[in-house]
């Protein structure tokens, strides 16, 4: 296993070339995660030839979280991906990280990893709905909300289906007190009429889509609040809004009501957690 270096970048790019029909993410993000403080973006090597890649970084202060495992088509099923997966435990554990976690849609990395000890929390469903003209963006709560937001949520059923995880595809957080405030300081909270109906918003998997990263509430407020993400969309310029949202979320019909949908490639993913 050694650093990967700016020089690996087409050999990298041949490695993920058959990955999401072509589009892997890998190759977009490959200098801004070179580049990136903390963590590691490793090879991992087979006669002086990447044939496996992946990455580790901090995104709590106990947590750190694993992306980017790939392993060649060529030497696929002979113990690398195994390998590589163990050597990070070993790094991340001996830096005195609690909890290694990582999430995936992939059902033979799952058994991977569940192989290694990972346990299962939340799972989120990607569903998208095209940007919409002409009406107000959601309010974004102040700062000061906090506590009273944490409180709504909190009696709200939804938080246990996402396992108290905020599935960010960029890392998934535990949603606690310190993490709505970074939030709220970030103005990355949408509120429903009436604190009805809550949304925290985030990145996606590409920046083409405003993304509703955790969904709470039910009914009309809901339906306008997730409306006002449509219209947040077509006001920045986006494509549309995405939300992430578990498999029998209390809510699947207001989503339906308008306009959102899973995409004809749905697409599912499992947040895991190891316990260092
Ligand atoms: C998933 C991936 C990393 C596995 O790498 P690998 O080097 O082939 O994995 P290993 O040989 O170490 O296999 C480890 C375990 O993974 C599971 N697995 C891997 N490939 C599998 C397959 N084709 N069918 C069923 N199980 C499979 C098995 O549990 C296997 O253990 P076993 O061989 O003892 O049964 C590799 O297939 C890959 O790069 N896939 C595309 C990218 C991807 O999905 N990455 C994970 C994203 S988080």
């Amino acid at each position: 296993m050694r650093p990967l270096r700016a020089a690996d970048r087409d050999r990298v790019a041949e490695l993920v070339a058959e990955e999401a029909g072509g589009r892997d993410y890998l190759t977009r993000v490959f200098d801004e995660w070179l580049a990136s403080p903390g963590g590691a973006f490793e090879a991992g090597e087979l006669d002086g030839v990447v044939v496996a890649v992946h990455r580790w970084k901090p995104i709590q202060r106990s947590v750190a979280y694993y992306e980017g495992m790939r392993v060649a088509p060529e030497v696929r099923r002979q113990g690398v991906g195994r390998a590589m997966l163990r050597a990070a435990v070993e790094q991340v554990r001996g830096l005195g990280y609690e909890v290694l976690r990582l999430a995936s849609g992939n059902p033979h990395a799952l058994a991977l990893f569940e192989s290694e000890g990972f346990r299962p929390r939340a799972r989120a469903a990607v569903w998208q709905a095209g940007r919409q003209e002409g009406g107000e963006p959601a309010r974004m709560p102040p700062a000061a909300d906090a506590d009273r937001l944490l409180r709504a949520l909190e009696a709200d059923p939804a938080l246990a289906l996402y396992d108290r995880l905020d599935p960010l595809p960029s890392g998934p957080r535990d949603v606690d007190g310190a993490y709505l405030f970074e939030l709220l300081q970030q103005g990355r909270v949408r509120e429903g009429a009436g604190g009805r109906a809550l949304v925290l918003v985030g990145p996606g998997f590409g920046g083409r889509r405003l993304y509703g990263t955790l969904v709470a509430g039910a009914g009309g407020a809901l339906q306008d609040l997730l409306l006002a993400l449509r219209f947040e969309a077509d006001a920045d310029g986006l494509e549309g809004a995405g939300l992430l949202v578990p498999p029998e979320h209390p809510a699947e019909k207001d989503l339906q009501a308008v306009g959102y949908s899973q995409p004809d490639l749905a697409f599912e993913y499992s947040v895991l957690d190891l316990k260092l």
